[in-house]
């Protein structure tokens, strides 16, 4: 029998001040906005890859793995357009042409990633596996900026639909959670205004009781 004893890390040390490589990683979370104008190339490959290994680090209470991808690309595409096209109309026969055609633009992405969960039977409860799909779709769109590309996480009446949650492998309970479009931008979008800190927390101080960051 090999020997299996584990040898103590190492002690925890505060961190000396920010390396280039964490600033650079920062920069990117900073940087990243949502892009739904888009055109090839899209990821794939070793980049795609890379790209889902990243959701691998979002938070996962009880490491169930509760989310499922499903990567849609190239001739599927169409018929993925076709899904939403039926199941809109199926929903509404009158809808208008025009949000028709939204879906045939939509369908034109390089690759969508459905985000869907893929909820363990488990004390930690369905909220908490849900919440764990929504950061693995954070980090993914993260993953897509820092290697250049663009992306949107788009929902919709499709997203929720049953008959479109079946077809892409999802049945109840689990469901989709949204749909990235993922390629390289056409342009820039004008910056949007981004909160700041002090808009969106503050400090505790006891019950009831809270002060402004300073
Ligand atoms: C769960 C979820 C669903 C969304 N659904 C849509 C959508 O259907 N259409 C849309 O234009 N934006 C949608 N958004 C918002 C965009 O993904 C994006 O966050 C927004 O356009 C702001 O851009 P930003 O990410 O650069 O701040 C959704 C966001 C989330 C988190």
């Amino acid at each position: 029998m090999t020997d299996t004893k584990l040898t103590a890390p190492p002690p925890a040390q505060a961190p000396e001040g920010p390396d280039a490589s964490g600033l650079a990683a920062l920069e990117v979370l900073l940087s990243r906005s949502s892009n739904n104008m888009l055109m090839d190339p899209a990821p794939d490959g070793a980049n795609l890859n890379l790209i889902l290994q990243a959701a691998s680090r979002a938070p996962d209470h009880g490491r169930l793995t509760p989310w499922r991808f499903v990567v849609i690309r190239g001739g599927a595409r169409q018929a993925f357009t076709k899904l939403l096209r039926e199941a809109t109309l199926a929903r509404d026969p009158e809808i208008p042409p025009a949000a028709l055609n939204k879906i045939d633009r939509l369908g034109q992405t390089p690759l969508i990633i459905a985000i869907g969960t893929d909820l363990k039977d488990s004390a930690f409860p369905r909220s908490e596996q849900e919440l764990s799909g929504a950061a693995a779709a954070m980090n993914i769109l993260n993953a897509v900026h820092a290697l250049g590309y663009a992306g949107k996480w788009v929902t919709g009446g499709n997203s929720h639909d049953p008959a479109v949650h079946a077809a892409l492998g999802f049945t109840p309970p689990n469901r989709v959670l949204g749909f990235l479009l993922i390629g390289t931008a056409r342009m820039a979008l004008p910056e949007q205004d981004r909160p700041v800190p002090a808009d969106y927390a503050v400090e505790w101080l006891g019950p009831k009781e809270t002060r402004p960051l300073g």
